[in-house]
C-alpha cells in the first residue's frame, strides 16, 4: 500500500486539481493499493476526481460516535458516504498537538472496523523514547492498547503505520536497518497475540520523511510492505514513490 497523508495542506480546488494530475500519472498502477488522504473539506471534490480511477479515498482522522453533540467532530458513517474506504488513525501529530489516547485511538480504531472502513493505525516512538532505549516499550504498548479487545479476523483489515516521531517531516528517515527492526517487531508482537498466520497478513507501512531518494531501500525489507507519506505525497514525487513501488512489486 502506499498512502498519501496531505495533512492540512491544499484547499480544495488544488486539492482537486491535483488529484486530477495523480489519477492521470498513476492509471495503470494495479499491483498495489494507493489511497490519498485530502483534509475532510476537500474530500467530496477529490472523490470526485478517483471516483472510477485505481485510486481510493482516505481521511485523515474520524471520531467513534455516529453524531450527536460533538462540535468540530466527522463521523464514519459521514466518511462513508463520501466514499472514503480508509482513515488514518493515531497519527503522532494527532497525538501530540490534539492529546490523543491509546484508548481514545483504541475506540477509534474498534469503530472504523466496524463500519468496514480500513483504519490505518499509527504508531511510533520520539526521539527521546529511542534514545532511552524505549523503543520496543513503546510500539507494544500503542499496538496492545490501540488494538485491544479486536479479534485476529478483525486484525486482518487493520493496516499499522510505523511512524518514528522523529523522523516525521524532519527529513531525517529511519534507516532500513531501523524500519525494519521496529517492523519485525510489531510483527512477532502480532504473532504472539494473534498467532504467526494472522501477522503476516497484516500490512504494516512505514512513515517519516519517504522520499524517492530513500523508498527503495525501506520497501524492499521483508516486513515492510509499504509507506504513508506526508511531503512527498504532496508533489509528483508520489508518482515517483509508485514507479519504485511497482518495479520492486513485479
Ligand atoms: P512525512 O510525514 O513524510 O512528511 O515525514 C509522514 C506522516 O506524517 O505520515
Amino acid at each position: 500500500m502506499l498512502a498519501g497523508n496531505w495533512k492540512m495542506n491544499k484547499t480544495p480546488s488544488e486539492a482537486q486539481s491535483f488529484a486530477n494530475t495523480l489519477m492521470n500519472a498513476l492509471a495503470g498502477f494495479n499491483s498495489f493499493d494507493i489511497y490519498i488522504a485530502p483534509v475532510f473539506v476537500a474530500l467530496d471534490r477529490v472523490q470526485e476526481v478517483i471516483n472510477s480511477s485505481n485510486i481510493k479515498l482516505a481521511a485523515q482522522n474520524m471520531y467513534f460516535e455516529d453524531n450527536g453533540a460533538f462540535t468540530g467532530e466527522v463521523s464514519p458513517k459521514m466518511l462513508k458516504e463520501l466514499g472514503v474506504e480508509a482513515v488514518i488513525i493515531g497519527h503522532s501529530e494527532r497525538r501530540k498537538i490534539f492529546g490523543e489516547t491509546d484508548e481514545l485511538i483504541n475506540k477509534k480504531v474498534k469503530k472504523a472496523l466496524k463500519e468496514g472502513l480500513t483504519p490505518i493505525f499509527c504508531i511510533g516512538e520520539t526521539l527521546e523514547e529511542r534514545e532511552k532505549g524505549l523503543t520496543f516499550c513503546v510500539l507494544e504498548k500503542q499496538v496492545r492498547e490501540g488494538l485491544y479487545g479486536i479479534s485476529a479476523e478483525e486484525v486482518k483489515k487493520v493496516v499499522i503505520a510505523y511512524e518514528p516521531v522523529w523522523a516525521i517531516g524532519t527529513g531525517v528517515v529511519a534507516t532500513p536497518q531501523q524500519a525494519q527492526e521496529a517492523h519485525e517487531f510489531v510483527r512477532k508482537l502480532l504473532g504472539q497475540i494473534y498467532g504467526e498466520e494472522v501477522a503476516q497478513s497484516v500490512t504494516i507501512l512505514y512513515g517519516g520523511s519517504v522520499t524517492p531518494e530513500n523508498f527503495f531501500g525501506l520497501f524492499v525489507k521483508r516486513d515492510i510492505d509499504g509507506a504513508l507519506v506526508g511531503g512527498a505525497s504532496l508533489k509528483e514525487s508520489f508518482v515517483e514513490l509508485a514507479k519504485i513501488m511497482s518495479k520492486i512489486i513485479c
